[in-house]
């Protein structure tokens, strides 16, 4: 299915510089197309950042990789019981993943959101640097019952925000900067706020190919974020989500360690860094792993212990043995599959909406998404619109705290789960959409 472009009228310039007479034959034109559309009955979905089948089948071999052998480099039977902190194969892909040394890794279960939750939970109630740096005490005692906050780079990803939500976390926006001596969250803002507020505790980072803009952080944001504890108050952490370490499309993208930079600052026990093999293996079947410092992991260890004898250490050995010397090649491979359908999104983008001048959009050059940004207050409405007619697209306003994007105006775009024909499909109407609810707003607001 193609929309005929001559019929909405691509390439008359601005819409804003249109009279009225043009916007309103450009709206019947639109309108019509969009019904049309809505008749044809179609189902198409953006919205999880999932592998498709096909990314999933690069793994297949997971599949009794193991041929019986079970035992790890230190001589576990992965089978039984034990090794809380993972088996050492794992730790080393782990290692390799989050740009921290292998004794500083725990290698966990399918899921590095579980043990973000935990992590978050255990500084909460328990505290990560000892009995006395419990975050809940902090606030009851010093600062009579006022909650906890968190810095929250937006848009960001809806999960983090979620856990924020259900431990009483505030959650505080923060805008990314884009300059060209500098990309990632605006530093300046942040470094003010922790000065102001010691209920500040912690920022949300996903530092490459960031969830949903793609944004990948500089050496300085690295830098000045690894330096951030010791300018916050007491007991702050750096939660580092470097969940698309390996995950370029179009290229790589290089980041700084943040571990080697809280090394100069002294700050490493201020920072966990997490990834997981999800959108490298099987995205419910992988290993999810954390990176912290010996101390602070032993005291998490200590905690989940009441949770856990030991993960799924079969899975661990042959996610990492099935990864060992291959794991480039095999990102490259999924790189291939998912390349298409980006390259499909930036093209519709382009020949879609660059004329009109009424959104703005990412380039990634790897992770899952690319992120749109709307004229305000009309994401609500574009993303409703084009349910309407068959396009489920992640909720407006997912992509920050509490839900509400303030401005309503970004929208995230998943292209991966879906087939190239698919993605191409849903991204005609969601043009649509974004171009007829533009006109719309420009003829009711002109006089
Ligand atoms: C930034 C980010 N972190 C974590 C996850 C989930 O990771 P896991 O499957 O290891 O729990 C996702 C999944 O979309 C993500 O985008």
């Amino acid at each position: 299915m193609r929309t005929d472009k001559g019929t909405t009228d691509v390439g008359a310039g601005a819409l804003a510089e249109r009279s009225s007479a043009q916007l309103k034959v450009l709206e019947r034109n639109l309108s019509a197309r969009y019904h049309q559309i809505q008749a044809a009955g179609l189902s198409l979905d953006l919205t999880r950042g999932k592998p498709c089948p096909k990314q999933l089948d690069l793994s297949a071999e997971l599949d009794g990789f193991l041929s019986g052998d079970y035992k790890t480099l230190d001589g576990q039977d992965c089978r039984n019981y034990g090794g809380l902190s993972g088996i050492p194969e794992a730790k080393s892909l782990g290692a390799e993943l989050m740009q921290v040394p292998a004794e500083n890794v725990l290698a966990g279960g399918n899921s590095s959101l579980t043990l973000m939750f935990q992590s978050l939970q255990f500084a909460m109630q328990k505290g990560l640097w000892g009995t006395d740096s419990a975050w809940q005490y902090e606030s009851s005692t010093e600062h009579n019952g006022a909650k906890i906050k968190f810095l929250c780079p937006v848009p960001g990803y809806d999960r983090h925000f979620a856990i924020c939500e259900s431990l009483g976390i505030e959650m505080i926006n923060i805008p990314f900067t884009e300059q060209s001596s500098s990309s990632g969250p605006d530093m300046q803002k942040i470094y003010s706020l922790v000065a102001q507020d010691p209920l500040i505790k912690g920022i949300w980072c996903v530092p490459k190919f960031s969830n949903p803009t793609g944004c990948t952080y500089s050496d300085d944001a690295v830098e000045k974020l690894a330096n951030l504890p010791i300018h916050a108050g007491r007991n702050f952490l750096v939660m580092w989500d470097n969940a698309y370490s390996v995950h370029s499309v179009m290229q790589d993208e290089p980041l700084t360690s943040i571990f080697d930079a809280a090394s100069k600052a002294g700050t490493r026990p201020n920072i966990l860094t997490f990834s997981s093999t999800s959108k490298i293996t099987f995205a419910g079947s992988g290993v999810g792993f954390m990176g912290a410092e010996e101390s602070v992991l032993n005291n998490f260890l200590s905690h989940l212990q009441f949770q856990t004898i030991g993960y799924d250490k079969v899975n661990q050995l042959r996610n990492a043995r099935f990864l060992k010397n291959n794991l480039q090649q095999h990102m490259a491979k999924h790189a291939k599959l998912i390349k298409p359908k980006f390259t499909a999104v930036q093209e519709a983008l382009s020949s879609g909406l660059s004329e009109d001048d009424i959104a703005r959009w990412t380039h990634p050059n790897g992770g899952y998404f690319v992120s749109l940004d709307v004229t305000p207050g009309l994401a609500k409405r574009v993303v409703k619109m084009a349910a309407e007619a068959g396009v489920v697209l992640t909720p407006a306003g997912a992509t920050y705290p509490y839900g509400v994007d303030p401005s309503d105006h970004n929208i995230r775009i998943a292209p991966t789960y879906p087939s190239l024909e698919e993605v191409e499909s849903a991204m005609e109407i969601l043009i649509l959409c974004v171009r007829l609810t533009s006109v719309q707003q420009i003829l009711t607001s002109s006089p």
